[in-house]
């Protein structure tokens, strides 16, 4: 019997908020964040083989893990655990297309991971729902679940207990690339830092100098700097009620839902905000001279995308974004850039003979 492969086709995500609460006992950090799946898309094929394989092309393919530290390899594996009858055959050759940098805040693996559930799910005819699929993604990863789902969403937890967020219209945006990628979890370790050295400064009492390279990480854009609409401390991060060590539990910015409804990029460009950007800029600094050119350049928000280092630009229109792409490109504060727009659909099958 021939089978025929199955393709699904997967966006990038940026976090239009990323408020880092505390560290969980598990390693993890309490989050809220409200994802938003842009138009920058990998494509993942997958094949019934004798044994399983990955073979990927594409941007930074040779920085994609081989075997099974790739997380569609293991998406696969826990889908089959979860789904495939005891003795039935689950290797699978995967193909994976990418043009999600990797290591670059834009959820590239976790992308490669849902999509190769979805694929799987249909190769296998496994007849898993939304509900049971999101389940198996969170196991594998922290942000599989929204590359699932897509649109514009609330995560809670870790970032896979998701809510669909009510917004309206279009947002067109510019995507920085950097060379070389952040490590996640170095990035999430530098905010613990941050957040460690700032309670030192603030038990040592006013007047006491800040510990040396904070003063750089402080320096937040006004972005970092206004979680929901509000000032807060760009180190702390979002406002709520303290967490354990001293950190606030974080918080929706209500302020960004609003905005988000009234379908207006004025409106929600300057409640853009992330917590992880102090951290990503510490240990990238030449990150803010990216930002600083595209606020220069008109964009009406600007930001790390999650974890970084690519900066996410927020344009008026279409029109805006091309012409911000091309003075981007032109200022030579990046490696290379991407015009997309969002909220876009989540892992999608796509019908055989459309892919490239
Ligand atoms: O879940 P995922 O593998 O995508 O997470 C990568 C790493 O990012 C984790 O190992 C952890 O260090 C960090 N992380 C975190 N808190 C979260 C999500 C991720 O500390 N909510």
């Amino acid at each position: 019997m021939t089978v025929t492969p199955v393709t699904v086709r997967v966006p990038a995500k940026v976090n239009l908020q990323l408020a880092v609460g505390p560290l969980r006992a598990d390693g993890y950090h309490e989050l809220v964040t409200v994802f938003h799946a842009v138009s920058l898309f990998d494509e993942v094929t997958v094949r019934p083989a004798d044994r399983t394989s990955v073979r990927v092309s594409g941007t930074d393919a040779a920085a994609v893990p081989a075997g099974r530290a790739n997380l569609a390899v293991r998406a696969a594996a826990a889908l089959a655990r979860a789904a495939r009858p005891r003795g039935a055959s689950s290797a699978v050759a995967i193909e994976i297309r990418k043009r999600i940098p990797v290591a670059a805040g834009l959820a590239g693996g976790s992308a490669d991971a849902a999509a190769a559930l979805v694929a799987c799910n249909e190769l296998w005819q496994a007849g898993l729902s939304a509900a049971e699929l999101s389940a198996v993604a969170a196991g594998v990863g922290s942000d599989v679940a929204f590359a699932l789902l897509g649109g514009t969403a609330v995560g809670r937890g870790r970032g896979e207990q998701l809510t669909v967020a009510l917004a309206a219209g279009t947002y067109h945006w510019v995507l920085a690339f950097s060379p070389g990628g952040l490590s996640t979890p170095e990035v999430y370790a530098a905010c613990d830092r941050l957040r460690a050295a700032r309670a030192v400064g603030v038990a040592a009492g006013p007047g006491r100098a800040r510990p040396p390279g904070l003063g750089a990480a402080l320096g937040a854009s006004p972005v970092a700097s206004s979680a929901g609409g509000r000032a807060v401390d760009p180190v702390a991060g979002s406002s709520g009620g303290e967490g354990a060590a001293g950190v606030p539990e974080p918080r929706l910015s209500t302020e960004l839902m609003v905005a988000l409804r009234s379908a207006d990029p004025a409106a929600v460009g300057p409640l853009l905000s992330n917590d992880l950007q102090p951290a990503a800029l510490s240990l990238r600094p030449e990150l803010r001279r990216t930002l600083s050119a595209g606020r220069e350049l008109g964009a009406i928000g600007a930001m790390v995308s999650g974890s970084g280092p690519t900066c996410a630009f927020l344009a008026a229109d279409a029109r805006h974004a091309r012409d911000l792409a091309v003075s981007l490109t032109g200022a030579g504060v990046c490696r290379g850039v991407a015009g997309c727009h969002g909220p876009v659909h989540g892992a999608t099958v796509i019908p055989a003979g459309e892919h490239g």
